[in-house]
């Protein structure tokens, strides 16, 4: 079975699908946390990969940037390759003072100025939220490990330059905690084919205070987010 972006087999992808937004991300979790690895999607460079982490099956594919990117790798993935859990493991720019970078941010629920949702439910304001299961397992994990997070809203938004200031100072009032550009839609095709999704990110950087995160401390914060994402995963021999 190939779909129009992805060439793997029907039988090539785990059950669950780790999700960083840049293919070469999902190129580092295979080589770097991986064993057994087989590389399961090329088309437009959009890496895919399938190995185990501690006995346990899984895969990890970029899904680009926007909604529109990772709602087009979730269709085929739920649909045509058997995948139930998809966690997009991202970054975010924090929008509240008390989320600093290199925290994590649990995507309870999503916010969004993008219509993708309004098309995908006959024009309503469909809720876009976590998965609770996976949302209260990632969380406990992170507690655990005694990491620095946040669990709550968070801002899909189709414009990573905005113009218009009044659009931050709207979500911070509001309680959002971090802007990023999937979730929302990830979250709404997730329900609508009755599988599971979560949204973990690492703040790089700061849209209140203009701070950012170095490369260097950025590949940190992302090795900690994404060690809750592996010892989370549910069982697959
Ligand atoms: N806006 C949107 N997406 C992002 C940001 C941001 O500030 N930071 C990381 N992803």
């Amino acid at each position: 079975m190939t779909t129009p972006h992805i060439n793997a087999q029907a039988n090539e992808f785990a059950k669950t699908v780790l999700m960083p937004g840049d293919p070469l991300r999902a190129k580092y979790i295979a080589q770097n946390y991986l064993d057994d690895v087989k590389q399961v999607n090329t088309i437009r460079n959009m890496l895919g990969y399938t190995g185990r982490f501690n006995g346990n099956r899984v895969s990890v594919m970029g899904s680009g940037m926007g909604a529109p990117s990772i709602c087009l790798y979730a269709h085929e993935l739920y649909n045509e390759f058997g995948v139930e859990n998809i966690i997009r493991v991202g970054s975010c720019g924090s929008l509240q003072e008390h989320v600093e970078l290199n925290d994590i941010v649990f995507a309870m629920g999503a916010t969004t100025d993008s219509n993708i949702n309004r098309i995908r439910t006959s024009g309503y304001d469909f809720a876009a939220i976590a998965d609770y299961d996976l949302l209260q397992q990632h969380v406990s994990k992170a507690r655990q490990k005694e990491l620095k997070f946040h669990v709550g809203s968070i801002f899909t938004t189709d414009l990573f330059y905005n113009s218009n200031p009044q659009t931050v100072k709207t979500m911070t009032r509001f309680g959002v905690l971090a802007a990023e550009m999937e979730t929302a839609g990830l979250y709404c095709i997730a329900a609508e084919f009755g599988k599971k999704a979560l949204t973990i990110c690492t703040v790089s950087d700061h849209l209140l205070f203009s701070q950012q995160l170095s490369a260097n401390e950025r590949q940190t914060g992302f090795d900690s987010m994404l060690e809750i994402a592996l010892l989370c995963l549910p069982e697959e021999k």
